[in-house]
């Protein structure tokens, strides 16, 4: 049985995890304080995890039916992050851990975000996963845990990030990803052309800043910013962000196909996955290769303690051991997790 914290942005989580991967309880509280200042004030946040966490840890335990000596392990999100709420969350996880004997797994988000389409159905190893967050766009092959090579990442911003600051321009609330795609399904995709950076270079880098830059001087241009203009920006918008994610994709499946070991799977997982129209997009990609697309329900495409959990009963079933000592980390790669696991190993 493990217990999972997850606060290292917006979001305060908690879940526990059967030993067979269920989950037994999952809460998941999006704090609604920084949306007036259009985006995360890290401060409040920090201070926000403190007060909600004191509510939901009961709650969790009450929805299992659980007592917390029946849980085996505890484990928190340790990085990447803001630094205050990773401090909070691994405080108050180790405090449980020390307070009943058992040990503390420090867990990296991304690895959660990366393992997180496994909960729910059985996703074999090797396979290449694009993960699109509000911190991160990275195109990774997944090998197996603790084996992850880093193919392709962003330059500048990052394609949630990108999302929340054009809705910000267009004067839509934080978090800006769900407001576009509403907007989206009404506007037209073909009525303006925006760049796609980096398109064109033979690597599977991205780039987003150019293209947030492009979008700023059409709305600034623009003398009639009425509701269809709005739409129609949303819609070219999010159109050239899936072509840019898709053709980044597909070269980087012919680049696997032809120097790793076979994949079947494409996995998309992070925040920006829950957009339906990036979902349908790349279906037809997956088709196209032959490859099963596996993308997260979209409750576990966000921030959440289950993928928490999860990557840390994996780890746990591998034989891994915890660490109290563990520092969260502000920044903390998923490559930085191939050697620091062989040391950690028992
Ligand atoms: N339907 C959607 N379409 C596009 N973007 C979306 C949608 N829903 C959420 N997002 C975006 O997802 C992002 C949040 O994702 P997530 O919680 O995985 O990021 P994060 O935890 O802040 O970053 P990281 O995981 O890299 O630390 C936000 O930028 C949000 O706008
Ligand atoms: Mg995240």
């Amino acid at each position: 049985m493990i217990f999972a914290l997850e606060t290292s942005c917006d979001e305060t989580s908690t879940s526990i995890i059967s030993p067979e991967g269920k989950i037994l309880s999952h809460i998941i509280v999006k704090q609604s304080d920084h949306e007036k200042f259009g985006g995360v004030v890290p401060e409040i946040a920090s201070r926000s995890h403190i007060q909600i966490l004191q509510k939901i840890i009961p709650q969790t335990l009450f929805e299992a039916g659980m007592e917390i000596s029946s849980i085996n392990a505890f484990c928190s999100t340790c990085g990447p992050g803001l630094i205050g709420g990773l401090l909070v969350g691994s405080t108050v996880a180790k405090t449980m851990a020390i307070a009943n004997n058992k040990p503390f797994y420090p867990i990296n988000h991304l690895e959660g975000h990366a393992l997180s389409v496994q909960i729910n159905k059985k996703i074999d190893f090797p396979f290449l996963l694009l993960l699109i967050t509000g911190g991160h766009t990275q195109i990774y092959y997944v090998h197996k845990i603790g084996s992850y090579k880093l193919l392709g990442t962003t330059i500048d911003d990052s394609v949630g990030e990108t999302f929340d600051k054009v809705a910000k321009m267009l004067g839509m609330k934080y978090p800006g990803g769900p407001e576009i795609e509403k907007r989206a399904i009404q506007g037209n995709e073909k009525k303006i052309q925006f760049p796609k950076p980096l398109i064109k270079n033979n690597d599977f880098n991205f780039s987003f800043s150019g293209l947030k830059t492009a979008v700023r001087l059409k709305i600034i241009k623009e003398k009639n910013k009425n509701n269809s203009f709005t739409n129609d920006v949303c819609a070219s918008f999010q159109n050239t962000v899936i072509e840019i994610l898709l053709r980044k994709t597909e070269m980087a499946i012919e680049y696997v196909n032809e120097n790793f070991p076979k994949i079947n799977n494409l996995v998309v997982a992070g925040g920006v996955a829950a957009n339906m129209q990036i979902n349908k997009s790349f279906i037809s990609l997956c088709k196209k290769h032959s490859l099963k697309l596996a993308m997260p329900p979209k409750e576990l495409c966000g921030d959440n303690a289950a993928m928490i959990g999860w990557a840390c009963l994996q780890r746990f079933n591998l034989g891994y051991k915890g660490d109290i000592n563990f520092k969260p980390r502000p920044r903390w790669g998923l490559e930085e997790l191939n050697d620091e696991i062989l040391v950690n190993k028992i």
